[in-house]
């Protein structure tokens, strides 16, 4: 059976203790819900506070709540200022990391290429990667949103089948990321099974059907429920919602 998926992005936002304080509400509220082990909820702070946030997961929760990094660099070490390498969130026991989101493509100008490298990296190192993947507003409108979504998973497509089944998707519709409107409930399953043909033709049936397809782009409490109840969709990647202890587990309640 494959993995359900809660995942916070929380991008370039909140300090030390705002982080404290979530993390703590988030546990606590998911002490009192019944969570199987088939479900992940992750938090994706910046990278300085990921010790932070990994050691303040409570032992009961460790299998369950697990960290996410936001970004990891394509070569294993060198001289490159300013960036971190896969193995040292390996080496500060950090899960997942979050690769190909569309923020990174667009800022840090992102490619195919550079993504396999950074995939590459992460799989070596021992990470599990949220890859994410999806398209603009022109491109919907234009029609190639299915060739879009094609050709940014080519960036994962020459992994080995042991690698592959350490990948997660995100389908994150750019046009729905931080502007408050959602892809539909049809438009997101319309997509994801459209991904996970593209999975079982490129590697297999079987491993399609275990692959973990996450929906991005405004998921909040109050759509959460129709949006994780598509076949296709299992779980959510969240950004401006996981921010507030309150609608971040509104959002886990709707996928348990
Ligand atoms: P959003 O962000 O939930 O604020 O739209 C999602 C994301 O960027 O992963």
């Amino acid at each position: 059976m494959r993995k359900k998926i809660v995942a916070g992005n929380w991008k370039m936002n909140l300090n030390a203790e705002e982080a404290s304080n979530l993390v703590n509400g988030v546990c606590t509220a998911l002490e009192n819900i019944k969570l199987d082990e088939s479900i992940h909820i992750v938090f994706g702070p910046p990278a300085p506070y990921l010790p932070l946030v990994k050691s303040m997961i409570p032992s009961i929760l460790t299998e369950t709540a697990l960290v996410a990094a936001q970004n990891c660099h394509s070569e294993p070490k060198g001289a490159y200022t300013g960036e971190v390498a896969a193995s040292m969130l390996s080496d500060i026991a950090c899960d997942y990391v979050i690769l190909g989101h569309s923020e990174r493509r667009k800022y840090f100008k992102e490619d195919n290429e550079l993504l396999n490298k950074k995939v590459q990296q992460a799989l070596a190192n021992d990470l599990e990667v949220i890859f994410c993947c999806g398209e603009s507003l022109e491109q919907r409108n234009a029609g190639v949103l299915f060739d879009v979504v094609k050709d940014q998973l080519t960036a994962i497509f020459d992994l080995s089948e042991e690698d592959f089944k350490k990948v997660v998707i995100a389908y994150e519709p750019v046009w729905a990321i931080g502007t408050g409107v959602t892809a539909s409930p049809e438009q997101a399953q319309e997509m994801h099974a459209y991904i996970r043909k593209l999975i079982a033709e490129q590697y297999s049936e079987a491993i399609a059907e275990n692959t973990t397809i996450l929906y991005g782009g405004s998921v909040k409490p109050a759509n959460a429920v129709e949006l994780f109840a598509n076949a296709d969709v299992d779980g959510g990647l969240v950004g401006g919602a996981s921010l507030k202890d309150a609608d971040f587990v509104d959002i886990i309640k709707a996928i348990v």
